[in-house]
């Protein structure tokens, strides 16, 4: 194949990857042709005008528009595809389709911990199915990690007090590192893990192998009776709430006349940072729950919430 040829090449696990391979030896190619070409210069140079040499020292050029404006459109042409290259594999590695697995991802010092919609949970170790698009959604509960997979050429900084979202489709089963990018305290290099990739078969058979104590969703169910979210968020209730039924994926028009769309961002700051984003027609009553409630169970509440669209959605039909 013709990446071989890279150092330290190893060959990628998804579609994306031989799409990052390809940009990567691009900026090689055209960094190699730019160090070339000047180093070429400054020898020739160097030889001609060496102190006794017999060069023409008298007639100086006159300053060339011609050469001036020539290297500067060449130099920004270059750069401007170099940009629309990488910016369109970029806006595509971040934008997940909208049937993609969704998985949660929580990094603490020192681990990976995983949750799957079904329940399962995991450390170090994700197992996911071949040929399927796979989202990640991923918070940090102390400080900025970052999540890489080098077969998968993908790194994502995982920064406390927001979420962030990769995804990807393996093409081929196999096991592949896991690696945290991002120094983060005495065992950083010890929060490695593993991503195993399998059939579509074997991945069920993982999956109903696994305790699970309920869906995620279901768990996050509980978390809300627990936290009494229903006292105000319930069609009986003496406090007007909005109502969570069906809102995932929606526009919410907010007080400020914004429009914010109900994704497990806005729900997560909905939650812990409730006077951000007020929905329009109603009372900033929310209590914070940031320092109440972890990252896991924001999760599960997420996925609860999202649960109540899906449910809406499934009636609808
Ligand atoms: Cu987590 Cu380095």
């Amino acid at each position: 194949m013709w990446r071989e040829w890279i150092p330290f090449w190893r060959p990628g696990a998804s579609p994306h990857a031989a799409d990052v391979d390809l940009l990567f030896t691009g900026l090689l190619l055209t960094s190699l042709f730019v160090t070339a070409l000047l180093f070429s210069l400054l020898l020739a140079f160097a030889i001609r005008y060496r102190a006794n040499s017999d060069a023409d020292r008298g007639h100086r050029i006159r300053k060339s528009w011609r050469w001036e404006i020539g290297w500067t459109t060449a130099t920004l042409v270059a750069f401007l595809v170099l940009f629309a290259w990488g910016a369109s594999l970029f806006l595509d590695l971040y934008a997940p389709p909208s049937d993609a697995l969704p998985i949660y991802i929580v990094a603490k010092q020192w681990m990976w911990k995983a949750q799957h919609p079904g329940g399962q949970r995991e450390i170090n170790e994700l197992h996911l199915p071949v040929h399927r698009p796979v989202r990640l959604i991923m918070a940090s509960q102390d400080v900025i990690h970052s999540f890489f997979i080098p077969a998968l050429r993908l790194k994502r900084d995982v920064v406390p007090g927001r979420y962030q979202d990769m995804w990807f489709e393996p093409d081929k089963p196999g096991i592949f590192q896991l690696l945290c990018a991002e120094f983060c305290g005495t065992d950083h290099s010890r929060m490695s893990g593993r991503i195993v990739v399998l059939d579509a078969s074997d991945y069920e058979q993982w999956l109903s192998r696994q305790d699970v104590n309920g869906t995620l969703a279901a768990e996050g169910a509980r978390v809300f009776r627990a936290l009494g979210c229903g006292g105000c968020h319930s069609a009986s209730s003496v406090v007007r709430a909005p109502p969570l039924e069906g809102l995932y994926g929606k526009p919410v028009p907010l007080q400020d006349g914004t429009v914010a769309t109900a994704d497990e961002r806005y729900i997560r700051d909905s939650i812990l940072l409730p006077r951000a984003q007020i929905s329009a027609g109603y009372e900033p009553v929310m209590p914070s729950f940031a320092g109440k409630i972890g990252e896991d169970d924001l999760i599960r509440l997420v996925a609860y919430i999202k649960s109540l669209a899906e449910e809406e959605r499934g009636s609808a039909r």
